[in-house]
């Protein structure tokens, strides 16, 4: 649970109702994200308006406990797993009751806490290639691939056949290096945009402060997918919202659709969504996940306050059951 502006609060709840078309997950482990620490700070409202308090966690591995009277799909005894739809989060929880549509089996060479590392970053690297449509053989630029988000992107690009250079932090060269990628960038000695020329695709992890200088780095014709950037227009009409939004993200975002016009590159945002059939089609893929540190539930706020410091060696975790 959380209270305004302040730490979280852990609190006794009733276990969730189940929906006709949700499955009760007793979770294991959920995933720690710089996510969390947004929605704490409010950062995400204009997307999506939580209303506080809230039961906080965006991401989790767990076992089914009861299923809704319309879902085949899944029985009781299933590993799953999966990222909290966006109106409906609350991971950081012995139970949550979600959409079955939201969810996936956890592929067997994945143990709990393993399989915890996946579903948020994971997603956002299927979503963010689906919407720049990847062809095999382009070069990407992955900023900041050294952290949770790297360890899925990563192996991901690599399995669509991409060529992948990433930046981060040098104590972290060799396991991204082991993930398959093509060139490392040391973010602290050098400066990647004296180095890259021409690339086909950037993957921005870091927003405002890099985005002019990724937008330098791209060929004509490029495409920039933003998680950290502002949203735009394109981004409120995919995501269907309001026409209010709409003309506030078309303002927020201009300034970056202008700089992909001028070399007819495209700028996106992209906010990462719950989907269990694009989950399910990672199974596949040898993923190696890196789980950075694992907290108790009571330390909940220790595990925010981790994923806030940097340093990330992979995906922090809360040990829940
Ligand atoms: N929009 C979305 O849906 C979405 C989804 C997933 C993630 N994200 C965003 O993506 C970002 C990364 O997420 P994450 O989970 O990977 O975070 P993380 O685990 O904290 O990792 C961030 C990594 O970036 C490195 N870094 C920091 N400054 C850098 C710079 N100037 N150049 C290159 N690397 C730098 C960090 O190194 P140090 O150790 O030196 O700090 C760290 O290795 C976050 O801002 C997150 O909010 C957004």
């Amino acid at each position: 649970m959380i209270k305004k502006g302040t730490d979280l609060e852990i609190k006794d709840i009733p276990i969730p109702e189940v929906g006709n078309d949700d499955v009760l997950v007793k979770i294991m482990y959920a995933g720690v994200n710089p996510l969390d620490n947004m929605i704490v700070r409010e950062e995400v409202k204009l997307i999506t308006p939580y209303k506080l308090p809230l039961v906080m966690g965006n991401e989790f591995s767990g076992v089914v406990e009861k299923v809704g009277s319309n879902v085949s799909e899944f029985k009781e005894g299933d590993r799953v797993y999966g990222r909290m739809p966006l109106d409906k989060i609350g991971a950081f929880a012995e139970f949550t009751s979600i959409d079955k549509n939201a969810i996936a089996l956890i592929p067997d060479v994945l143990d709990f806490d393993e399989a915890a590392c996946v579903p948020l970053t994971a997603l956002t690297a299927l979503q963010s290639y689906e919407l720049m449509d990847v062809k095999k053989g382009q070069s990407i630029f992955i900023s900041g691939g050294t952290g949770s988000l790297g360890a899925m992107a990563i192996p991901i690009a690599k399995s669509l056949g991409l060529h992948v250079i990433t930046s981060g932090n040098p104590k972290n060269r060799q396991r991204v290096m082991d993930l398959g990628v093509d060139e490392f960038i040391d973010y602290k000695t050098q400066d990647y945009s004296q180095i890259l020329s021409d690339i086909d695709l950037v993957l921005d992890t870091l927003g405002e402060k890099e985005l002019e200088k990724e937008f330098k780095i791209m060929k004509n014709g490029g495409k920039l997918v933003s998680l950290k950037g502002l949203p735009n227009a394109e981004f409120a009409e995919r995501m269907g919202l309001s026409f209010v939004k709409k003309m506030l993200f078309k303002f927020a975002g201009r300034k970056y659709d202008k700089l992909a016009k001028k070399n007819n590159q495209k700028y996106y945002f992209l906010f990462v969504e719950a989907n269990g059939k694009q989950l399910e089609s990672i199974s596949d893929i040898r993923l190696e996940t890196s789980i950075d540190e694992i907290f108790s539930l009571d330390d909940v706020n220790a595990a925010l306050k981790k994923v806030a410091s940097g340093g990330s060696k992979g995906k922090t975790l809360i040990k829940i059951n």
